[in-house]
């Protein structure tokens, strides 16, 4: 297998062909008889890196599968991404996460790394198979009961102790559920009250981003906060990193650029959980995205079948898709990021928190796994393009900046012209 990309400025900076071969990323010499990917004009990124997708797959077939979800994320610029372990069942066992690996093994488009349930069957009482996943073929070293929170201290104690034995992170849903209510299905605030919603207010998260870090520092070990979305997890995030806790936090592209007035027109299409906040956390979140307070971008992609998304508001699935427009999004809604730092929020420091080593970088020696993108191109989303299984598209109708054009993963081009090559 070989590849030369031509053309492309890396990391937005220098104009460099890169050469491809069996061995990875190369200098020196274009290989004899290679395959040429004209990426003239184009930023040449290292692929992404997403901690957090749901894949659905075992158990909810219906709105994505491991290959679906694949496709979607190669099209996104995606070379690795984490399945969160709320399928059905959950991703509890060192088999259910070997079973997922080898699926997206199969699939052969990006790397697939499963995420382990934290408690059987996210029930937040008993600490899951946590050292057997973590020894297996599969590796595991992200834990996360995501779509729950771990609301017992006790069980977020051990957790935290007992991952740190194998270099491992809990990643946590943020929200105490006593103050959160069964019934909320958005943020708690002057939007709520006018429409008649029952809402979260965001000290909910907060709280349980303050414990945690708390809980983090006396066990010295490492805690991940999934999609922080108010100021407040900031302020806290930025503290707790000023203390020396190891501490790393993500966003998600929509709470970056969606707000809770969305919510006007009653579409579950943005119900999501968290929910869309007010315009001042929005803000926020951009700061502390370009300040280094949240270290990652990570889409949520959550894939939901018509049945369980086209209800009434308060009836309607949490959740909405997200790896194929990741990219533009954040370009949109953070635009004087610079592209080093696009790539160390989307690809380098994700990779690092998930343990991922082969991810990550365009050094010379590793695999070559690329993303390539047009800076400057403006597309307008129609979410019947979506190659996603679901369509729960937030960004159906919007016009975003920049596209990705080709994707490379472990030097097989998996997108071409935006077109996916198998
Ligand atoms: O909106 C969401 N959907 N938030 C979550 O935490 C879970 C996810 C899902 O699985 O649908």
């Amino acid at each position: 297998m070989s590849l030369v990309i031509t053309g492309a400025s890396v990391l937005g900076e220098k104009t460099q062909d890169l050469y491809v071969d069996d061995a990875g990323l190369l200098v020196d010499e274009p290989p004899l008889g290679a395959e040429v990917l004209d990426a003239d004009g184009l930023v040449a990124l290292p692929g992404l890196v997403d901690l957090h997708t749901h894949l659905r797959e075992p158990g909810r077939e219906d709105a994505e599968t491991i290959l679906t979800g694949s496709r979607a994320a190669a099209v996104g610029g995606y070379t690795a991404v984490l399945a969160m372990a709320n399928t059905s069942p959950a991703t509890d066992t060192a088999e259910a996460a070997l079973r997922v690996l080898d699926l997206g093994r199969e699939a052969g488009l990006v790397d697939v790394q499963p995420v382990g349930a934290v408690t059987k069957g996210l029930a937040g009482e008993e600490l899951a198979e946590l050292g057997l996943m973590a020894r297996s073929r599969a590796k595991v070293r992200v834990f996360s009961d995501d779509g729950k929170c771990v609301h017992d201290a006790r069980v977020m104690r051990r957790a935290l102790e007992y991952v740190k034995a194998f270099g491992g992170v809990v990643s946590q849903h943020a929200q105490d559920p006593s103050l959160a209510g069964p019934t909320a299905c958005c943020h708690e605030g002057e939007v709520s009250g006018r429409l008649g919603l029952p809402g979260w207010p965001g000290i909910a998260e907060e709280v349980i981003v303050a414990r945690d870090v708390m809980l983090a520092r006396h066990t010295g070990s490492r805690v991940h906060i999934a999609h922080v979305s108010t100021a407040g997890s900031v302020e806290v995030v930025r503290w707790a990193k000023g203390q020396g806790i190891d501490v790393t936090a993500e966003v998600t592209p929509h709470h970056l650029l969606l707000t809770t007035d969305l919510l006007e027109g009653y579409d579950p299409t943005f119900k999501v959980n968290p929910p869309l906040r007010p315009g001042e956390d929005v803000e926020a979140l951009r700061a502390a995205l370009t300040d280094g307070t949240i270290d990652a971008v990570a889409t949520d992609h959550a894939p939901h079948a018509r049945h369980d998304k086209e209800h009434a508001f308060v009836d309607a699935a949490f959740g909405m898709i997200g790896l194929e427009t990741a990219l533009a999004v954040v370009r949109t809604a953070v635009p004087d990021l610079a592209w080093t730092d696009v790539a160390r929020v989307m690809s380098s420091t994700p990779a690092r928190i998930a343990g991922l080593t082969d991810h990550g970088s365009l050094e010379v020696g590793t695999p070559a796994h690329v993303v390539l993108v047009d800076p400057s191109a403006s597309v307008t989303v129609d979410r019947a393009d979506s190659v996603s299984l679901s369509r729960n598209n937030p960004w159906h109708g919007r016009s975003l900046t920049s596209r990705v054009v080709h994707t490379v993963h472990a030097g097989r081009v998996t997108v071409r012209d935006g077109a996916l090559t198998s």
